[in-house]
């Protein structure tokens, strides 16, 4: 490893999962960009949400991206917000970053189980509604995400993502 490996993408795409995998297959370390925050601040990002406001959790995030990119050579797995600030694309341009694509429906189906931990879907009540917030996010999002170095579709086994990430990166 001689840099760090960005993995972005929407929240649900997959980050963490394929990030662990990944890192494990390339032995180096693993960064899960929300855990590092979770731990820095001793408080859960919902919390950090509901207690501070959104802009302080953004300034922190962008202060902790900065941290992790000084450290040892990571796999680094960012929040699915990380690359949608100019900010923090000071320290992304020009890395080895890759958009982990998911489709709409998948997204909706897994964040369904997995929203009250988000905190941007957490109030959001049906399934269709949930749709409906992703997909708005999703185009005001996609420009920032399309700016990675490389993109994947998250829609094989992960063992599969890994190495085809592994075969385009290298
Ligand atoms: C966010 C995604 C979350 C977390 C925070 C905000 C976003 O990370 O950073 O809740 O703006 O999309 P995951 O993508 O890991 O869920």
């Amino acid at each position: 490893m001689t840099e760090h490996i960005y993995l972005m993408g929407f929240m649900g795409s997959g980050k963490s999962v394929v990030g662990k995998q990944l890192a494990e297959r390339l032995n180096c370390p693993f960064i899960d960009l929300d855990e590092y925050i979770h731990s820095r601040e001793g408080e859960a990002i919902k919390e950090i949400f509901n207690n501070k406001g959104e802009s302080y959790f953004r300034n922190l995030e962008h202060q902790c991206l900065k941290k992790v990119s000084s450290g040892a050579y990571s796999v680094i797995a960012l929040g699915g917000g990380t690359p949608c600030y100019d900010r923090n694309w000071k320290v992304l341009n020009g890395k080895k970053s890759i958009y982990l694509k998911c489709s709409l429906i998948n997204l909706t189906n897994r964040l369904s189980l997995e929203k009250e931990e988000r905190p941007l879907l957490a109030s959001i009540k049906t399934k269709r509604d949930l749709y409906l917030l992703i997909r708005e996010l999703l185009n005001k999002r996609r420009r920032f995400y399309d700016k990675a170095a490389y993109n994947i579709w998250n829609n094989v086994k992960i063992p599969n993502v890994v190495e085809k990430i592994i075969k385009m990166i290298s």
